[in-house]
């Protein structure tokens, strides 16, 4: 080897080898290869880092890409399809013995935060009704919308709630995959009043979280599917055995929460208010969640159905409630829900101010130190929904 780098024809190597210093002469050029090998391999790697970049540039600018359409440009099936399934270490939904509940309706102000709260508290108590304290099982509500309005009606404990700055709120640490399943279990953050209630609570952070997982996830800076992190955590045998029920209110957008969301559940409850403008909306809901189902994106989740929201005592709502249902009779294809899911006829939450001046007060099921009429009708719609939702979900009462 020495002697046949002595042998290359380099200019200084004649000068060593002339003044007799041959070992010198090859250790230097032995170095000098050494180091185009290593600036060799780098720029390589640049290369192919710089080729990879403006790759995965363009696989995303076509995932986000319009369609045309004679013309016209219309939108694409949206970035949530685009990506094909990653489930990595053979992960995959555990749906049979799991039991989460979605709230969800991309329309706004419909009452799915109020809901998911009350269910929450009257399921904890008839799914434990009879057990032992030792056997009781607390009903765990994650909210993932950021405005935090589900944590703030619960009231829960203050010192999680809103977080301190620079910290993360539970919801973001919880859809970024930075908390574990023994986390999780190990977290009791209990309702006000309502023990049997436990929060996971959101913080306006959770929006730029949601943000920045999504661009981490389409460049393929993140190993794991972003769309299974919450399934990954809530399908564990550990948080499973923990909760005798996980519902979670959705944000009414399709963010990333809402995405995991979907992703995560077993089942599905649509609120909304009895107005033609609320019924298009939620066609056009299920419409996406079938697309979703038909993708194989989420296809294990089940719809429990619609349930109307804030009914005025006074109002008959037959009409609407006929137009509702054509629409979700109607075919995919004309607009409708093509029959995927149904109006829940016989249970429905009523409105009353009562409801919406409790805000902050803590959740309102039962309300035990009334025993009027109204204080009646919003326990007895609670309870009418819970029982509904036991008995389509399958679950075991206490
Ligand atoms: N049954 C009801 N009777 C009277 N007011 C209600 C009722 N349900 C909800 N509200 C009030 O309506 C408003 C919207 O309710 P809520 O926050 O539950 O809706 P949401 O669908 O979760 O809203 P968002 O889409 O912003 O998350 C709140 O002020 C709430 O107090
Ligand atoms: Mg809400």
């Amino acid at each position: 080897m020495i002697e046949w780098l002595s042998n290359l024809d380099l200019p200084f190597i004649g000068t060593l080898k002339h003044h007799g210093v041959d070992i010198v002469a090859s250790t230097i050029t032995a170095i000098l290869i050494t180091l185009a090998v290593y600036l060799g391999t780098k720029i390589w790697k640049l290369i192919s880092w710089i080729r990879q970049y403006f790759k995965r540039i363009d696989k995303v600018s076509k995932e986000i890409e319009r369609k045309n359409n004679n013309g016209l440009l219309s939108e694409g099936d949206g970035i949530w399809v685009a990506e094909p399934i990653n489930h990595l270490n053979n992960y995959q939904p555990n749906m049979n013995g799991s039991k989460i509940l979605s709230v969800a309706n991309l329309k706004g102000g419909v009452g799915k935060t109020t809901i998911s709260a009350n269910i929450a508290s009257c399921l904890s108590e008839l799914l434990n009704e009879g057990n032992n304290e030792a056997d009781k099982k607390p009903v765990l509500l994650i909210d993932l919308d950021f405005q935090g309005t589900l944590a703030g009606m619960a009231k829960t404990n203050k010192r999680i709630w809103p977080p301190k700055k620079f910290h993360s709120s539970h919801a973001t640490k919880l859809i970024s995959g930075d908390l574990t399943a023994h986390h999780l279990v190990d977290l009791h953050f209990p309702a006000k009043e309502r023990e049997l209630v436990e929060i996971i609570p959101a913080y306006y952070e959770l929006a730029q979280a949601e943000n920045r997982l999504m661009i981490e996830w389409l460049l393929g800076d993140r190993k794991k599917d972003l769309r299974y992190n919450l399934a990954e955590i809530l399908h564990d045998p550990l948080v499973q055995n923990k909760y005798s029920l996980i519902i979670i209110d959705c944000p009414p957008r399709l963010t990333t929460a809402a995405m995991q969301a979907l992703c995560a559940s077993t089942h599905l409850l649509i609120p909304t208010i009895l107005d033609p403008a609320s019924s298009n909306a939620v066609a056009s809901f299920v419409n996406q969640i079938e697309n979703l189902r038909d993708s194989n994106i989420c296809p294990h989740i089940q719809h429990i159905g619609v349930v109307g929201s804030m009914l005025l005592q006074t109002q008959n709502y037959e009409a609407i409630k006929q137009e509702l249902k054509d629409l979700l009779n109607l075919s995919r294809d004309a607009g409708g829900a093509g029959g995927a899911t149904s109006l829940i006829e016989d249970a429905f939450i009523p409105r009353y101010t009562a409801i919406a001046n409790a805000y902050s007060k803590g959740i309102i099921y039962p309300i035990r130190d009334d025993d009027g009429d109204i204080a009646n009708n919003i326990n007895t719609a609670f309870e009418d929904l819970s029982r509904k939702i036991i008995s389509r979900m399958g679950l075991q009462l206490g």
